[in-house]
This record gives C-alpha cells, structure tokens and sequence, in this order.
C-alpha cells in the first residue's frame, strides 16, 4: 500500500490558490493515501471566531471538497485532510476522509491548541477506524499528540495507520510520535505545514518536518523543516496487526484497564 503525505506552505485566506497548489502538487501522484496538513486551505492563524466564519465551509457544500473528490476518482487515491468546518452555528478543526466516492468520514478535533479555544467547537465524534484499501485508517489532528489516549484509542478500534493532519508550533510532536507507533504498534503519517501565518494581530511560524513512521517506532522518513515535499512510500499495514513486543507481550491484550478507572474520570 502506498500511502504519504503533502507538505507545503498554505496562504492564509487563500482557499482557491491553496485548492489549486494542492490538486496541482498531486495530480501526477501515485498512491493509495495521501494526508494533508491541518487546516491546509484556510489558513491557521485566525483573527477570532469571526474570522472562522467567513473561511469555514459545510464539507457537503463545498467547492474545495468536490474538487478534491474528483481528484481522487481521477488518480484513484484517498485523501485525509484538515478543513475548517461548518455545521449549522457551529465550527470545527476537522479533518475529512476522501475517496473516489467522496467524503467517507468527519473527524473534529477533540483538544484544541490555545486560541484555537476561541476559534472552534470542541469535536464531537468518536475516535473511530475506516477502511481504505487494505488498511484500516484512524485520524487525529495535530495537538491530539500529545494526549496518548488518542493513539490508543485509534489502535484499539483496529487503526493500522493514524493519519495526523497538523499545524505544529512547537517542537515535541515528532519525536513524541516514535513513542506513540511504538507503544500501540501502529504506522502515522504526520502531515505538518511549514511557513508562516502573518497576520496584523501576529505571526505563528510551523514547524515542518512532516514523516511515516513505521510500528515499533521506526522513522521511515522526515522532511525538512521548510521545503515544499510530496512524500511517497511502499507499507504492509499487515505489519501493524502484530501487536507482541515480546513472544509473551501482546501490546492491546496486556493492558490492565480496571487499573486505568482514573482515565474516565
Ligand atoms: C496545533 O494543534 N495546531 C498545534
């Protein structure tokens, strides 16, 4: 299974021109999934709720989605990628899941980052895992990293590969992903964007250095902190329904979860 990632540098506001960056960049592409950074047509660094609301768009009334849906009927691949979403009066850091059938799954962002509090609703949809091809797909967003519950709760519901759309600030989350394949045995492609968002009220800079990571925590490969890159590689996702750390070690079936009652606190 070929699976990647896209990453490059949106323009805040822009949606056409990122729509079109973006059908450009994968039009060649050959793969069977490609995830996309958070946020990739809006643009991240938000003036305030307000100014979500004139970029966000209802993901089954969308110009963008269709496009790219068609993209993907015409190369015959899957798409995860973030949007900023609208429902009714309320607004999402989202990410969709698209196919040659169109949008086949909604995932909102469960922990926002900092003023992303003021911006967005906090999601509302269960962590659940999506059949593409011959893998089974989760997807989180960006902060979610840093909360393991996510990952795991991905792996418990049969991901072989988290898709993890991101706009990342800070420093951590690569690093911190190692961990995340090692501990649940899963594939995560980590699509972050790079560049900056300078807005009058500020600028936030983004961090790069997009990767696949590999169960047990091999780094198949990272990009650049600040380089346009089309990612592409060959996977088993069969790899990642090997759960034993040792012959005796089954990573999912040792868990002691009467022991873990303050996690649902
Ligand atoms: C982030 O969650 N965009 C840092």
């Amino acid at each position: 299974m070929k699976i990647g990632y896209y990453q490059f540098r949106p323009r805040f506001g822009r949606v056409n021109q990122n729509v079109s960056k973006v059908i450009q960049a994968l039009r060649q592409a050959s793969a069977d999934l490609i995830v996309l950074p958070e946020l990739p047509f809006s643009g991240y660094y938000f003036r305030d709720r307000d100014e979500v609301k004139t970029l966000a768009e209802d993901p089954h009334r969308s110009t963008t989605v269709e496009s790219l849906a068609a993209l993907c009927r015409e190369r015959n691949f899957y798409l995860v990628t973030g949007f900023a979403e609208k429902q009714k009066d309320k607004y999402f850091n989202s990410a969709l899941l698209l196919g040659p059938e169109g949008l086949a799954h909604t995932y909102r962002k469960l922990h926002l980052f900092n003023e992303e509090k003021s911006w967005f609703d906090p999601g509302d949809i269960p962590l659940t895992a999506q059949e593409v091809r011959r893998a089974k797909i989760g997807m989180m967003i960006c902060f979610d990293w840093i909360f393991p519950e996510v990952a795991r709760t991905l792996a418990l519901a049969g991901a072989d590969i988290i898709c993890h759309p991101s706009n990342l600030v800070l420093s951590y989350c690569q690093q911190s992903m190692l961990a995340r394949c090692t501990e649940n045995a899963v594939f995560a492609v980590t699509a972050n964007r790079f560049g900056a968002d300078k807005r009058p009220h500020g600028e936030l800079r983004f961090t790069g250095k997009s990767q696949v990571v590999a169960p047990k925590g091999k780094l198949l490969h990272r990009a650049y902190s600040q380089k346009e890159e089309l990612y592409i590689t060959e996977i088993d996702p069969g790899l990642a329904r090997d759960k034993m750390m040792t012959p005796r070690n089954d990573l999912l079936q040792d868990r002691r979860p009467q022991f873990y009652k303050p996690l649902l606190r």
